[in-house]
């Protein structure tokens, strides 16, 4: 099994870490103030959950990443080299309080962040559904329905084998461009709740 990081231990990074430490995924979980100020979190989490620094966390063989926007390049400026180490971005490009979108420019907003790690193997996943959500991949007799897309096949199958495996059903959007129908906000998709029925 690969190692996991997480870089982000707020509401998205700690509900991923309760899901892959549920699954039997030893994962090390960091944040912008230290290990220590994670104590009461990773004790939670039980004996798969590690707190450990950012630098830690990004040398796993995959890094969540999930970070307020506006603290995104702050969070990854020294880290790498990458050396195509996967990175999945949970981001969206909007944050608390005033809930107004960041101009990129254009750009999709995962392309933003693919920039701030050259050498990465960006996935955008896991970034459309609310935590409560996020926590029950078992939903309505079916399988709730994540999204991914990127530029890298192999590092694409590797998510979405890993989405897979937490109890999800796993769809492939594409590129990152294509990326752009669960892009929050403005992408159609993160306003549905979607339950795959066998
Ligand atoms: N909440 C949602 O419904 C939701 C849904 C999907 C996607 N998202 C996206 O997921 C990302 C995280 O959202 P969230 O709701 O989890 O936010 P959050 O609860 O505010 O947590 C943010 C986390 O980022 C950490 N952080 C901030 N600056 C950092 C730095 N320089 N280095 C390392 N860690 C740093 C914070 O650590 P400290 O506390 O130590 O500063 C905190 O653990 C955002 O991009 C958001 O758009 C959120």
């Amino acid at each position: 099994m690969m190692n996991i990081g997480i870089i982000g231990a707020g509401a998205i990074g700690a509900a991923i870490a309760k899901l892959l430490t549920q699954n039997g995924i030893k994962v090390g979980i960091a944040n912008s103030r230290g290990p220590a100020s994670l104590a009461a979190l990773v004790a939670g989490l039980g004996g798969n959950a590690q707190a450990v620094t950012v630098q830690e966390a990004s040398r796993a063989d995959i890094v969540f990443l999930a970070v307020n926007w506006s603290k995104l390049p702050q969070a990854v400026q020294a880290l790498g080299p990458w050396r195509g180490r996967i990175v999945v971005d949970t981001n969206n490009p909007i944050e608390a309080p005033l809930f107004k979108p960041f101009d990129l420019a254009g750009k999709a907003s995962s392309q933003v962040v693919a920039d701030m790690l050259p050498g990465a193997q960006l996935v955008k996943a896991f970034n459309h559904l609310p935590p409560a959500l996020l926590a029950n991949p078992a939903a309505e007799g079916g399988k709730r329905v994540l999204f991914y897309s990127g530029e890298h096949q192999a590092a694409k199958q590797t998510v979405a084998a890993l989405i897979e495996k937490l109890g999800f059903f796993s769809i492939d959007l594409g590129n990152l461009e294509q990326g752009r129908l669960a892009q929050f906000p403005g992408g159609p998709l993160p306003a549905l709740n979607l339950v795959k029925h066998s």
